[in-house]
């Protein structure tokens, strides 16, 4: 067994998690540029208030700030490309910063420097060989749309995203073959200010603003494809939403039916892309709790007319969901909590691992929206120790392998799947935590959550493990 023909394997990351430079090049801050580490916070921190905001935006200690250093990609992205081309990468997906072309959002005319880096950024990788796949919105938008419109919430957002949209992919439509609206959008339902720039203290009906802001995605996400679709007919355009993969965690039908209600959102934010409308059952679970969302008489002919060419999904872990939750241990996951499965070990950071439910998700998805499939995030975030200057990341290996096995299976199942490009290729920082202290990469990044350390790059044993795995594409995962 081995991957398909140009089947597109790399890694993954975003702006606000590796670039750095947060004052350089007319960059504008952005709402991911206003976290600080805070040690004390275990599952991951999401939300900011009004006023914390003020002060941050005022503070121009850069340094408490994780994510307006990033791991400095900004001054090193030829140094990092190049260790990723000797990996063999195929594919590398990222994001363009939003604040770099339009600092504050709302401006008429990019920023002629943000747009050169990316011009820069993609030649590089065009001289390696490697494909960008670019992400439009990736946990960060200019904080100035958050202050002043409540982010997504406000429809005018639409018009402001489409705006950088069709200024980037007009200026980069020959470097980039693909395109991902949003990261993870369902992360407007469970993170409101990182997946939309709402801030929950300012709003009077947070649950109502939520579905809003995400109806208003929705439709963004489809005039970007209908822009892209009928101005540059090679490029292909998906979304992208988190994998939270459930069980019920037993075969009583009440923790059955549980687990229908519970996942009704993910599946939502898929069938909207794909179809182009609301399931009939968030429609009725909104009349009853009183969920009014505003919509346009075009709205739905739009997001019917318009859908995504590929299904792109994170997938790191899985959880179990009972009806009666008295009794139940809880864990974290990626974006969401929920219940322990004793079946399987776990990060230190408690996201339980499973591989199978990898296998398990690209079967369902191709079951149920028979398109393509692409892994746009997958990967193990954990300690690593230098030990006389290596790291001998075995464990992560372990998991990437059995991932990766359970793709190839996967595929052997009769599903399509195009790509799998790993998170966190290179060390970078935390989405949740804001912290460096967990650890992704195939590459090591000499820097602590405080931003001390020399930045140097160090191949950890995983990064030869990697290379070997493009070079026989796949094949060395058959043991
Ligand atoms: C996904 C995000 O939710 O998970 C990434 O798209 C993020 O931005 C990744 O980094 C892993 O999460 P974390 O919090 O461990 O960085």
């Amino acid at each position: 067994m081995k991957f398909p023909e140009g089947f597109l394997i790399g890694g993954a990351f975003a702006a606000n998690q590796v670039e750095g430079g947060c004052r350089e090049g007319g960059k504008g801050l952005s709402t991911a540029d206003m976290f600080q580490f805070d040690p004390t916070v275990k599952g991951g921190q999401f939300e900011l208030k009004a006023d914390e905001i003020q002060r941050a935006i005022q503070d121009r200690y850069d340094e408490r700030y994780p994510k307006r250093r990033g791991i400095d990609f900004y001054h090193h992205y030829k140094e990092d490309i190049a260790l990723f081309s000797e990996m063999g990468f195929k594919a590398l997906r990222l994001s363009i910063a939003w604040t770099r072309i339009f600092p504050k959002g709302d401006e008429e005319y990019p920023n002629a420097e943000g747009i050169q880096f990316y011009h820069d950024l993609f030649h590089e990788l065009s001289l390696h060989h490697i494909q960008p796949i670019v992400t439009l919105s990736h946990f960060e938008m200019p904080i100035h749309l958050s202050m002043k419109y409540q982010g997504w919430a406000d429809r005018k957002l639409i018009d402001y995203f489409l705006r950088f949209v069709h200024t980037v992919v007009d200026q980069y439509h020959d470097s980039v073959k693909y395109w991902i609206t949003f990261n993870e959008i369902d992360a407007t339902i469970h993170i409101p200010f990182v997946g939309a720039g709402i801030l929950p203290d300012q709003v009077s009906n947070l649950e109502t603003c939520k579905y809003q802001a995400l109806h208003h995605q929705f439709v963004a996400n489809s005039l970007a494809i209908q822009y892209i679709h009928e101005t540059y007919q090679d490029l292909k355009v998906g979304c992208m939403a988190t994998k939270n993969l459930k069980y019920p965690s037993t075969c009583k039908p009440e923790d059955c039916l549980a687990f229908l209600h519970e996942t009704i959102d993910d599946e939502m934010v898929i069938d909207v892309q794909v179809f182009g409308k609301y399931p009939f059952r968030i429609k009725k679970l909104w009349e009853k709790q009183k969920i009014k969302i505003n919509m346009e008489s075009q709205d739905e002919k739009i997001m019917q007319a318009h859908t995504v060419d590929f299904v792109s999904f994170s997938y790191y872990a899985s959880l179990v969901t009972s009806y009666d939750k008295s009794k139940a241990e809880t864990t974290n996951s990626n974006l969401l909590v929920g219940e322990k499965n004793p079946y399987l070990k776990q990060t230190p950071w408690g996201w339980q691992i499973d591989p199978t439910g990898l296998r398990y998700s690209l079967n369902e998805l191709y079951d149920r929206y028979h398109l393509p499939l692409f892994v746009a995030e997958n990967g193990l975030g954990t300690i690593d120790e230098l030990e006389n200057g290596c790291i001998h990341d075995t464990y992560r290996i372990d998991y990437v392998k059995q991932h990766l096995q359970a793709v190839l299976q996967a595929i052997d199942d009769g599903v399509e799947c195009f790509g799998y490009t790993y998170w966190g290729c290179i060390d970078c920082i935390a989405a949740s935590t804001s912290q460096m202290k967990k650890r992704y990469g195939f590459i090591y990044v000499d820097q602590d959550d405080y931003g001390n350390g020399t930045k140097q790059r160090i191949r950890k044993e995983s990064f030869y493990w990697y290379k070997k795995i493009i070079e026989t594409n796949g094949e060395a995962l058959v043991d």
